[in-house]
């Protein structure tokens, strides 16, 4: 199990990931790297389509394919884009992420050095889950 991270070595496999992104429409590649509990990480990147509502961002390929390999328990994700700006993760990521721990640490890169750290819970406050529907 692990809790302590590299953080530095999270943020260079989000770069890494952004390699295999297929973005042929905006040419906006972004890449995310998740770290499990396990202590494996997982590479996403964002996939587009010609029906573009069809597409799918990095976070969501990195997390579904984790949770497919059987981990259920995350650390933190590392998230960077091509532009040189900062890749907040988009609302639905936020809620994607947050169905398996609001203590989600997320790195949100402009570049391999710098990058910012935030908790799932202070980037989607308030959020709706499970409980909510007891
Ligand atoms: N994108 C992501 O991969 N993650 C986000 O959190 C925001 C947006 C992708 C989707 C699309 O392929 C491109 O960035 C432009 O929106």
């Amino acid at each position: 199990m692990k809790n302590n991270f590299d953080a530095d070595k999270l943020v260079a496999l989000s770069f890494d990931a952004q390699k295999n992104a297929y973005a042929p429409y905006s040419k906006f590649l972004v890449g995310a790297c998740v770290l499990a509990k396990s202590g494996k990480t997982y590479l996403g990147a964002n996939i587009e389509n010609a029906s573009y509502p069809a597409g799918i961002c990095a976070e969501r390929v990195a997390l579904s394919k984790a949770i497919s390999e059987g981990e259920k328990e995350f650390v933190a994700i590392a998230i960077s884009c091509s532009a040189n700006q900062y890749a907040y993760p988009c609302g639905i990521c936020r809620q994607f992420l947050s169905e398996f721990s609001t203590n989600f640490v997320v790195l949100v890169a402009k570049n391999q050095k710098e990058y910012k750290r935030f908790l799932l819970k202070d980037l989607l406050p308030a959020n709706f889950d499970k409980d909510c529907m007891d």
